[in-house]
């Protein structure tokens, strides 16, 4: 068994969650915003985000599956569901719930890229930069946090936990 420890309780979550939708209110006012989030791990951080904003936002997901470890620009990264909607000439955001190698991130922006939007900015809500293997640039970061694995708001372990509203850290 698990024993779980909470490293952020859901309030903090919750007031750092609205404050990043209102910087990007402000940044994304009058504009043309297409939020992307990466599932499965996104979906709580995404629906908590939109919803504290007050502008018009259209949001998608994709769905990335990585296998084993990844090398600077060779990660083993596949797309299992594609974008429905289309990126030419939007603003795009991508929604990240945890940023920690970056491959994933690096292969996301690597796809929306070429797909030519208006302009592509990054939302991690939870950042941990001490992984780091590709350098990845971070728009808005909601919280920086240690070299633990942490499951909650959206994170899973094995498939489980992510309905927890905390983000906790998982422990032997
Ligand atoms: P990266 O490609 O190494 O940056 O990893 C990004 C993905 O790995 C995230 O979208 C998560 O799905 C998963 N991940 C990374 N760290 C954690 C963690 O501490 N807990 C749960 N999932 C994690
Ligand atoms: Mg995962």
């Amino acid at each position: 068994m698990h024993k779980l420890k909470v490293l952020i309780p859901r309030d903090k979550i919750a007031r750092k969650v609205v404050d990043l939708a209102k910087q990007i209110e402000r940044d994304y006012r009058g504009k043309n915003l297409l939020i992307v989030g990466a599932l499965k791990g996104s979906f709580v951080f995404m629906s908590d985000l939109v919803r504290a904003m007050n502008i018009p936002v259209e949001i998608d997901f994709v769905r990335v599956s990585s296998y084993g470890s990844c090398k600077k620009s060779a990660g083993k990264i596949s797309l299992i569901l594609e974008l429905s909607s289309t990126v030419r000439g939007r603003d795009v955001i991508i929604a990240e719930d945890i940023v920690d190698s970056g491959c994933t991130l690096s292969f996301l922006l690597d796809y929306i890229k070429r797909r030519r939007p208006a302009s592509l900015k990054v939302c991690a809500l939870f950042d941990k930069p001490s992984r780091r293997v590709v350098d990845v640039p971070l728009d808005y970061v909601g919280f920086t946090i240690p070299d633990a694995f942490v499951v909650g708001y959206g994170l899973d372990f094995d498939e489980k936990y992510r309905h927890l509203p905390d983000l906790c850290v998982l422990e032997e």
